[in-house]
């Protein structure tokens, strides 16, 4: 017989049952669903709609019950639906009827919400703390390549020398914006739905705010409709996840092109290559091109999401339901992701004579020339169409900059004198001395700010990962 099966004159279909059950990817909410449970009961024993004999024998039992499923002493099967009523079914074998008084005052549409929202503080507390491992990884590199150059690019031409550590600092900008989207995410999560009920609120005397310091929630939500219909907050993780994806994949790609023979920029270390089953010679770079295609992925799970919730009426749906196993792939996609990529970019090798090579080649001086005319008076863009001639006649003649004569200059332009050639890569990174420029000295007092920038990002997490440690279910029971 069904938890709900009251009002029903026939089984359901084993096909409804299969289609409907949600057990075989809601279990791993066991654990917040038996916190939630706890908190719910020791808030009806103290409001007295439970006697506190009844309390304990309840939360003992839930306490059993977790012990059960983290030793694999439960099984699940997919006739009890969900993990909600799991336990709760469970429950009954153990304790009998009065299993039934758990779910007075309480909805499985308000339960799987609070589930959900305990669910999701961990998974964003994990992902921070991912990202500012690899916030960790970027920033010693650049420390320990502090002076390495390389050309920067746009269009994928070389366009002007940058040193190494702006271009790995600029990721730290990105994975700093995706830590900041999820601490905002996070606050969304901190509110409580649990005493919405089914969409409108219970008829028994509930402390909400007594159940949300119990379960370390900043507050309680405002509207029960809105409280049991919400997803926003998964929606939220899920872009914000999809961001930070999108960062990795932009990096993925960096070190997929620097790893190629053109490149020759990096090697990375065999550990974290896989090789060819029938080219003896490769050595591919596997793990970054997967993370470069698990991300869309996660754009999937988004859209799917976003479209689950478009037009859809107020209040619950089952519909919802929907939102698990995107939810939960996305956190393991990301999480995984995340984990790989620091070993990978601590273990490679630069190779920073060949970035230099390929810095000081193809013109890349060629804005440094520009800007010289411009110090001898002549406007920008004339400065430009001057350059721009002497590069073509270098083409034409197989010639570089450094290989021109004086009077070679001269032709082009008589304001050329012979401190031209004092122009180099390490002038041109050195001039960019403009906030947020490539020149040493800022690129210096970024690596400085950004160490400061991480201690701030592990005192959020310390502060938060005091609120998701779930108390109640490691402390004995007692109501
Ligand atoms: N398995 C359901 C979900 O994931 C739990 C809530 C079910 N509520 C209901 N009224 N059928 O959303």
């Amino acid at each position: 017989m069904k938890l709900w099966g009251g009002r029903f004159a026939k089984d359901t279909s084993r096909l409804v049952e299969e289609f409907t059950a949600s057990i075989p990817f809601d279990q791993r909410l066991y654990r917040y669903d038996i916190a939630g449970s706890i908190a719910h009961c020791r808030m009806l024993a103290k409001q007295q709609i439970l006697s506190s004999e009844e309390a304990e024998t309840i939360c003992a039992g839930l306490h059993e019950i977790l012990g059960e499923i983290e030793g694999g002493r439960l099984q699940f099967c997919l006739d009890l639906e969900d993990i909600h009523l799991t336990i709760e079914a469970r429950l009954q074998e153990k304790i009998g009827d009065l299993a039934g008084k758990l779910h007075t005052a309480r909805s499985r549409n308000d339960q799987i919400a609070l589930d959900l929202c305990l669910y999701l503080r961990e998974a964003i507390a994990d992902s921070v703390e991912r990202l500012i491992g690899l916030q960790k990884a970027i920033l010693d590199l650049a420390k320990k390549h502090c002076d390495v150059i390389l050309p920067g690019y746009t269009h994928l031409q070389r366009a002007q020398p940058v040193l190494l550590p702006h271009h790995l600092l600029a990721y730290f900008e990105m994975f700093q914006r995706d830590i900041a989207r999820l601490q905002d995410c996070y606050q969304r999560t901190d509110v409580l739905p649990l005493g919405s009920g089914a969409l409108a609120g219970v008829p028994y005397p509930i402390d909400r705010e007594s159940l949300a310091q119990e379960l370390h929630f900043a507050s309680i939500s405002r509207n029960s409709i809105d409280a049991v219909s919400d997803r926003d907050f998964v929606i939220e993780y899920l872009a914000a996840a999809s961001l930070s994806m999108m960062h990795l994949s932009r990096l993925a790609e960096d070190l997929i092109l620097w790893s190629s023979s053109e490149f020759g920029f990096i090697e990375l270390d065999d550990a974290y290559c896989t090789g060819s089953s029938i080219m003896p010679q490769k050595k591919n770079p596997d793990v970054a091109e997967l993370v470069r295609a698990k991300t869309s992925r996660l754009y999937g799970h988004l859209v799917a999401m976003l479209v689950v919730l478009k037009a859809l009426p107020l209040s619950y749906n089952r519909d919802l339901q929907e939102d698990k196993e995107a939810l939960f792939d996305t956190v393991d996609t990301l999480l995984s992701c995340l984990a790989i990529f620091s070993p990978l970019l601590q273990t490679m090798k630069i190779r920073a004579t060949r970035m230099r090579t390929a810095a000081e080649a193809d013109f890349s001086l060629a804005t440094d020339i520009a800007d010289y005319l411009v110090r001898q008076g002549l406007p920008f863009r004339q400065a430009h169409e001057v350059v721009g001639k002497m590069v073509s006649w270098c083409l034409a003649n197989g010639r570089t900059f450094a290989d021109m004569t004086i009077e070679d200059y001269r032709r082009f332009s008589p304001l050329f004198a012979e401190d031209v050639y004092q122009i180099t890569v390490e002038t041109a990174v050195a001039a960019r001395d403009c906030p947020g420029g490539t020149a040493p000295r800022r690129v210096g007092e970024a690596i400085e700010a950004d160490e400061e920038r991480l201690n701030q990002n592990a005192a959020w997490l310390q502060k938060v990962k005091q609120d998701i440690i779930l108390p109640l279910i490691f402390r004995p029971h007692q109501t």
